[in-house]
């Protein structure tokens, strides 16, 4: 916990507000060793600023151990616009993000989260260079590769537990959105059971037509007695409280922070419940928008082949996790520390 502490420190943390265009952003540079900060941008009506800096705060410590496991040199950061996207998400507000995106002189890249699309990013692109996922000149939008590579990692779990194949595998999807729909769309290909939630009922049912999938009850999806548990909405939904509940041997989805806190892996790895740390199976996405940022630009080919590693690194830190009977999110940040911990002593 002392050595986790230690990566708890943000170097920086911003606060726009424009009251006019209804902008109230909040910026976080979490670490920067590695690289200049690079994570998405959530638009997500938190009800409190305490709850969207927590959120923020938590999302852009992910992005520095995603991209230090991912071996890429880009450092953690994350932003949050407190605002519904539905309803709120005018072009006034996303000019005066622009204008704070300037402000902040290439600190900060931004790209595609919960809430903030590939339009958005076009939107923001036209305003300012430190934009990724965007169509013009860009990798587009990134959630199909953060979808493969969640599929991949799915494929990695179920084989580290002995099942070669996905046919007739039950997974439980809890979000059908971008990577949720992608991710049931190529499992239901390779022949995997869907039960499916969002608190879209119009998702839900769409995805019993396209996938044969069953829909559940929101509170019910962790309760399915599935194979694996793929969470791909918000995060923390796993806690004390509702791990007790959890019907799978196999926790493997997109979520960021899927967890409440970190010792709480402990509680699944007690409960059998193999779990692949959110920011190793889910960085896909960032593989795929850091690409853009390469000096020779966007190269499909060779982001796929490091998508294609996701798997080979869940591999690895199951066996030693399994080997030294710990918790494999805490194996994960070791590989995320002994690599930001070397950068530092350069
Ligand atoms: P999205 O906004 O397209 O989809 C989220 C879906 O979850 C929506 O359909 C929404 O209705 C549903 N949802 C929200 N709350 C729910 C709840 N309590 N129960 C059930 N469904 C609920 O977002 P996207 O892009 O698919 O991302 C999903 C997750 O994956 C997020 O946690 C995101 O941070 C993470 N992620 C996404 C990446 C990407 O490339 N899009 C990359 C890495 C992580």
């Amino acid at each position: 916990a002392a050595k986790l502490d230690a990566f708890d420190n943000h170097e920086r943390v911003w606060h726009g507000r424009d009251e006019e265009r209804g902008l109230n952003a909040i910026v976080a540079i979490h670490n920067t060793v590695l690289g200049p900060g690079l994570g998405g941008t959530r638009v997500w009506p938190h009800e409190t600023f305490e709850a969207a800096l927590t959120d923020v705060l938590r999302l852009s410590r992910g992005m520095t151990f995603k991209s230090a496991v991912a071996g890429m040199d880009f450092g953690g950061g994350k932003a949050l616009i407190i605002a519904n996207s539905k309803t709120d998400k005018t072009p006034a507000l996303l000019e005066a993000y622009a204008e704070m995106l300037i402000a902040l002189n290439g600190q900060y890249f931004t790209g595609e989260d919960v809430g903030f699309t590939v339009a958005d990013a076009d939107f923001l692109r036209e305003r300012t260079p430190n934009v990724t996922g965007t169509t013009v000149g860009g990798s587009g939008n990134p959630s199909p590769v953060t979808a493969h590579g969640v599929f991949l990692g799915i494929k990695a779990a179920l084989k580290h537990r002995g099942v070669a194949t996905l046919d007739g595998v039950h997974v439980a999807v809890q979000g059908l959105g971008s990577v949720g729909w992608t991710l049931c769309e190529k499992l239901h290909a390779e022949g995997a059971r869907l039960s499916v939630t969002d608190i879209d009922a119009a998702r839900m049912e769409q995805a019993k037509d396209a996938f044969g999938a069953t829909p559940v009850a929101l509170d019910d999806i962790l309760k399915v007695n599935a194979d694996v548990f793929a969470p791909c909405a918000l995060g923390g939904v796993l806690s004390a409280e509702t791990i007790p509940l959890l019907g799978a041997k196999i926790v493997a989805g997109a979520a960021n922070n899927p967890l409440v806190r970190h010792e709480d892996a402990r509680l699944l790895m007690e409960r059998g419940v193999l779990y692949a740390p959110d920011y190793v199976i889910n960085a896909g996405g960032l593989l795929n928008v850091a690409a853009e940022l390469a000096p020779g630009g966007y190269d499909r080919e060779a982001t796929m082949a490091k998508v294609a590693k996701i798997p080979e690194t869940l591999a690895d830190i199951f066996a030693r996790a399994e080997a030294q009977k710990r918790p494999t999110n805490d194996v994960a940040a070791e590989i995320a520390f002994e690599r930001i911990n070397a950068a530092r002593q350069r």
